[in-house]
C-alpha cells in the first residue's frame, strides 16, 4: 500500500523543534505537570502502576468520557494515542477498498490520506471562505451517492478556527440520515470556542456519528497522547480490533492524568484557561492584520489555537514558508498542506510575547518584498 506524504504533519515534524519562533503549532501552549496538579496528585503519580490495563482504556477513563456526552457508556468509546490514533483506527476499521467517503475540506488531511491508501474513493466538498469557513450543505447533497459510506468534518475547522451552527450541524445530520452514511466529526478543538457556548457534539445528535475527540488541543495536554473515538458500541469494538494490530493500550500514566483533567470543575479550568490565551492573542491578531490590511486578509478564527490567512503576494506558501524560517527564525504552516495555495496557518496558542515577536517578522518580512 502506498501513502502519500501528509506534507501538513511533515514540515512541522522537521522544523518545529529548530525554528526560532514556532508559529506552527494549532493547540494552546501545554501544561506540564507541575501547573496541572495539586501537590496531592502529584505524590499520587507515584503509586500509578505501570501495568498495561485495559487495551481499548481504563474502564474509569471510559466511563468518565462517555459522561462528556449524553447517553454514552464506557463500550462506546475507545481510548486511544492522540486524536490521530483514533482517526487511524476510525479508517482501518470501518473503510474498505472501493468504499466512497465525503471530506469537507480544508481539514487536518488524515483521514482523506489514509482512505485515499486504503482504495476508498474519496470527494471533496469545501468549506467556502465566503461563507465564515462553512459549507454549502446543497453542495454535499451533490456529491453524496447510494454508496457513500461516511461524510467527514473537522468542526471546530482545523485550519480554519470556524464553527458550525447549531442549524448547520441539524441540517448535516439530517442529510447523513437520510442517505444512512455514518457521519465523523473530528472534535478536537470543542471547548475552545472565543465567541459562542461549548458547541454541542455530533455524538449527540445522529445515532450513526463517530466523534474524535482528545487532550491534545483545547484542552492544552498534547504530550499525554490521549485520544478518543465515542460511537455506537459496535463500530467502537472494531476499533478495538484494529487497536490489537496498531499500540495495543495507551500509557497508564496519562490515562491516570487524563482522568484528572477531564474530571468536570477541573475541565472547566483548563478550557478557561485555553480561552483566555487564545482571546488575548487573537485580539493581537486582529490588530496586527488591520494595521496590515495591504498584505493580509482573514475571517477571524471563532474556536482552536490556529488562524487561516490570505496574504497579497504571489509567492507559493511552501516556498514563502521555508524563507520565512530560514531568514526570519519564524515557522507557520503552507496553505499548500491544505491544498490552499496563497494562504499560511499561523499558531495563535503560542506565548503572548512569542506572537507578538513572530508577526512582527512576518509583517517585516512581507514589506521587504516587492509586491
Ligand atoms: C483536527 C485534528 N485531529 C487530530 C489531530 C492529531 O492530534 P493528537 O493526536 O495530538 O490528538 C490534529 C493535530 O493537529 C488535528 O488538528
Amino acid at each position: 500500500m502506498k501513502i502519500e506524504e501528509f506534507s501538513l504533519e511533515r514540515i512541522q515534524s522537521l522544523y518545529e523543534n529548530t525554528v526560532e519562533l514556532n508559529l506552527s503549532d494549532s493547540g494552546v501552549h501545554p501544561y506540564s505537570l507541575n501547573e496541572l496538579l495539586d501537590a496531592d496528585e502529584r505524590a499520587k503519580l507515584m503509586d500509578v502502576e505501570l501495568g498495561y490495563g485495559w487495551t481499548n482504556g481504563a474502564v474509569e477513563l471510559r466511563e468518565d468520557i462517555a459522561k462528556l456526552y449524553r447517553n454514552r457508556s464506557s463500550d462506546e468509546v475507545i481510548v486511544t494515542n492522540g486524536s490521530a490514533e483514533a482517526n487511524f483506527l476510525l479508517v482501518m476499521s470501518l473503510i474498505e477498498p472501493g468504499d466512497e467517503i465525503v471530506v469537507f475540506v480544508p481539514n487536518y488531511l488524515q483521514i482523506f490520506g489514509w482512505a485515499r491508501a486504503l482504495g476508498a474513493t474519496v470527494k471533496a466538498v469545501q468549506l467556502r471562505e465566503e461563507l465564515g469557513w462553512t459549507p454549502d450543505l446543497d453542495e454535499a447533497r451533490k456529491v453524496l451517492s447510494p454508496r457513500t459510506k461516511l461524510m467527514s468534518i473537522c468542526n471546530p475547522n482545523n485550519p480554519t478556527g470556524s464553527l458550525l451552527s447549531r442549524a448547520a450541524m441539524d441540517e448535516l445530520v439530517a442529510i447523513a440520515r437520510a442517505q444512512g452514511c455514518y457521519l465523523h466529526a473530528d472534535e478536537v478543538y470543542k471547548g475552545s470556542e472565543l465567541d459562542a457556548e461549548e458547541a454541542p457534539s455530533f455524538a449527540d445528535l445522529y445515532e450513526k456519528a463517530i466523534v474524535t475527540n482528545g487532550l491534545s488541543k483545547a484542552m492544552a495536554l498534547p504530550g499525554l497522547r490521549i485520544g478518543w473515538l465515542a460511537g455506537p458500541a459496535a463500530e467502537i469494538y472494531a476499533a478495538w480490533q484494529s487497536k490489537d494490530y496498531t499500540s495495543i493500550t495507551t500509557g497508564a500514566l496519562s490515562e491516570h492524568v487524563a482522568r484528572i483533567a477531564i474530571q468536570p470543575t477541573r475541565r472547566a479550568q483548563i478550557l478557561q484557561r485555553s480561552k483566555t490565551i487564545l482571546r488575548e492573542n487573537l485580539a493581537l491578531l486582529t490588530a496586527w492584520v488591520a494595521e496590515n490590511s495591504e498584505l493580509f486578509f482573514f475571517v477571524p478564527p471563532r474556536a482552536g489555537g490556529m488562524a487561516f490567512l490570505r496574504y497579497g503576494n504571489s509567492m507559493n506558501s511552501t516556498a514563502l514558508v521555508h524563507r520565512l524560517r530560514e531568514e526570519r527564525g519564524i515557522m507557520v504552516v503552507p496553505g499548500d498542506a491544505y491544498g490552499l495555495d496563497g494562504y499560511i496557518r499561523v499558531g495563535i496558542g503560542t506565548p503572548h510575547a512569542h506572537l507578538a515577536e513572530g508577526l512582527e517578522r512576518l509583517s517585516d518580512y512581507f514589506k521587504s518584498q516587492p509586491r
